[in-house]
């Protein structure tokens, strides 16, 4: 069902890979209340995922930027002010990767040139898109910001290992630019601290079955879906939000405010 929430917002959604992807699904919704889209992912997904089929079916223009380049986050934003003809109202950031974990790096052993590039990609990112963003008056007055994290940025899961780290500094980044942004431009920017989900980013922390199966028998809504995720963050683009920011907000089903559920007590 459309409320057409977004109706005559414009946005920029990075990270939408194939349809298992959480931003996939914050397009789709984005799309359906009435916003029009950019879309925007790395060169090589650009040739390995199905980001094209998307931007085909929202019409939605593509441009490949790799986040972790000023130069591509520069471009990015001209490309996209152009299309438009004026400012963003919101933004998703919805990029992780970690080659540490992909490489089965644990945390003590980390390797510390891939330990840059995890915080590169997947917190810092977020900032040079706000610093350049900024400074291309590429943000509307009252826009909304949204980029994803996970509860490892609060708590112990050993498999996550230095996304841990990088979701924390994603976090410390939004409050940090909600303030400056907030004060220069009521711009908001929060996190929304999602539920395991089975996606390509998701799939690929060891263990990813099991931590999704005790998250839902521990969360008394269960984990929250992707489609979920996507509804929340719509709400949160929208003008029904104004008075949010610098916030992590969780849309987990009820998992972290849990000690322990009598489902695990049981087995
Ligand atoms: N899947 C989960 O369990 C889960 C839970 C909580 C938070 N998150 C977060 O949600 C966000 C989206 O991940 P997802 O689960 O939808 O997985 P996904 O694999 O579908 O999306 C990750 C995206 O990051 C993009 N990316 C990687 N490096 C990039 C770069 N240098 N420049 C531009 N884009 C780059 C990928 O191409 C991909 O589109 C991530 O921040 C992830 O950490 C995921």
């Amino acid at each position: 069902m459309s409320y057409g929430l977004l109706r005559g917002k414009k946005g920029l959604i990075t990270g939408a890979l194939d349809e298992k992807s959480i931003a996939w699904h914050v397009a789709q919704r984005a799309h359906e209340e009435g916003a029009q889209l950019v879309l925007t992912n790395a060169p090589v997904a650009l040739r390995l995922g199905q980001p094209q089929a998307l931007s085909e079916k929202l019409q939605a223009p593509l441009f490949p930027a790799d986040l972790t380049s000023v130069a591509d986050i520069e471009k990015l934003y001209e490309e996209a002010l152009r299309h438009f003809g004026g400012p963003l109202d919101f933004l998703l950031h919805s990029v992780g990767m970690s080659p540490n974990v992909r490489k089965g790096k644990s945390y003590p052993e980390l390797d510390y040139e891939f330990y840059l590039k995890t915080l590169d990609v997947s917190a810092i990112s977020l900032h040079k898109l706000l610093q350049v963003g900024r400074r291309k008056g590429a943000f509307a007055r009252g826009a909304s910001i949204v980029a994803l994290s996970y509860i490892a940025a609060q708590r112990v899961f050993p498999k996550y290992g230095d996304m841990s780290d990088a979701k924390a500094l994603l976090e410390s980044i939004a409050r940090m630019f909600g303030y400056f942004l907030g004060k220069e431009l009521g711009v908001r920017v929060n996190i929304v601290s999602q539920s395991p989900t089975p996606t390509t980013a998701g799939t690929g922390i060891g263990g990813f079955q099991q931590m999704y199966d005790y998250a839902d028998r521990m969360s008394p809504l269960g984990n929250a879906s992707a489609q979920a995720c996507a509804d929340f963050i719509v709400v949160l683009f929208s003008d029904l939000t104004r008075g949010v920011t610098m916030q992590t907000l969780y849309h987990d089903g009820g998992f972290s405010a849990m000690g322990i559920s009598e489902d695990v007590l049981n087995g």
